[in-house]
C-alpha cells in the first residue's frame, strides 16, 4: 500500500513507529528494485545530477530533467510514495514559479515534492502547500547551498548554528511540511531536531535517533565513482560486479563463446 503524506506525517518513532526507509531512484529499474525491497518512500532526488548525469553538484538539473526521471521512476514503482525533488532555482524566484514547478513534478508522477531550506523558504513552502501539494523539507547540509557553505560541510556544529536549524525545523513544521530530511549534522543535533518537531525527521548523516534514514541508491549499492561520505553504508560492490559481468561478455564474444546454439534462431 502506498503511504500518503498524512500517514507519513504521523510516523514518529517516539510514538512507537518503526523508522521510515527512504531510498533514491531515478529510472524504471532502480525504482522497481526500491519498490521490491519494501522501502516506505522513494525519492527522485536532485542527486540525479551527481550520480546519473555526472555533475560535481546538484545545481545542474532542471525541472524538465527531474520530471523526465520521475516519470520513469513511477513506471517502476507504481505502489510507492514518490517524493520529487525541486531543483535549484525552481522555487527561489517567486511563489508562482515554485507552484508551477511543484505542479509539473506532481504531474510527472510524484506524490509530493521536497525542497531545501528553512524560514528563508517560508513563502515558497506556503504557496506550494496552498496549492494542496504536500511538501517535505530538507535542512542541514543542503547540497543546493554548496556555494554559500563553501563546500559540502557538516552543518550546525556550533551552538548558534544548531539552534538556527532547530528554529528552521520548527518553523517549516508549523507551516505544514509532512516530513523533514535532515542531512549532515552532528548526531546530537539530529536527536534534538527529531524531538522538536511533530513530523518525522528522515536523517542522512544525522545520527541514529531520527524517525527514518535515507541513502542514495548508487552509494548504497556501490555504483558511484566518487568517495562516499562517512554516513554512507555500502551494501554491495555493484560497480565491481557489473564490470566483471561486462568483461565476461567481452571475453565470450572475443573467444567465440557467445552466442551458443541456444542463443540464436535456426
Ligand atoms: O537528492 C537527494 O538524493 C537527496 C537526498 C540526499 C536526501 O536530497
Amino acid at each position: 500500500m502506498k503511504l500518503t503524506s498524512p500517514q507519513i506525517a504521523k510516523h514518529k518513532v517516539s510514538s512507537g513507529a518503526t523508522p521510515l526507509v527512504m531510498v533514491t531512484a531515478y529510472d524504471e529499474p532502480s525504482a522497481r528494485f526500491v519498490e521490491q525491497s519494501g522501502a516506505d518512500l522513494l525519492l527522485v532526488g536532485d542527486s540525479l545530477a551527481n550520480v546519473v548525469l555526472g555533475h560535481e553538484d546538484t545545481l545542474h538539473v532542471t525541472v524538465r530533467q527531474m520530471c523526465h526521471h520521475i516519470a520513469a521512476a513511477r513506471q517502476g514503482a507504481p505502489n510507492t510514495h514518490i517524493v520529487g525533488d525541486m531543483p535549484w532555482m525552481s522555487y527561489h524566484t517567486n511563489p508562482t514559479d515554485a507552484v508551477r514547478a511543484a505542479a509539473a513534478i506532481i504531474r510527472a508522477g510524484a506524490d509530493s515534492v521536497k525542497l531545501e531550506g528553512g524560514r528563508i523558504r517560508a513563502e515558497a513552502i506556503t504557496a506550494i502547500l496552498s496549492a494542496e501539494i504536500p511538501v517535505m523539507g530538507h535542512l542541514g547540509l543542503t547540497p543546493q547551498s554548496v556555494m554559500k557553505f563553501g563546500g559540502f560541510k557538516v552543518q550546525g556544529r556550533d551552538d548558534k548554528a544548531a539552534q538556527e536549524l532547530v528554529l528552521d525545523a520548527k518553523a517549516i513544521a508549523d507551516l505544514g511540511v509532512f516530513a523533514i530530511v535532515v542531512e549532515g549534522v552532528p548526531a546530537e543535533l539530529g536527536t534534538e531536531i527529531t524531538a522538536a518537531v511533530p513530523v518525522p525527521v528522515i536523517g542522512i548523516g544525522a545520527g541514529p535517533a531520527t524517525d527514518g534514514q535515507v541513502l542514495v541508491f548508487h552509494d548504497l549499492l556501490g555504483l558511484g565513482n566518487r568517495k562516499t561520505a562517512k554516513f554512507v553504508r555500502q551494501y554491495l560492490n555493484g560497480g565491481e560486479l557489473m564490470t566483471e559481468a561486462l568483461k565476461n561478455f567481452g571475453n565470450d564474444v572475443r573467444n567465440g563463446h557467445f552466442p551458443n546454439s541456444s542463443e540464436y534462431y535456426e
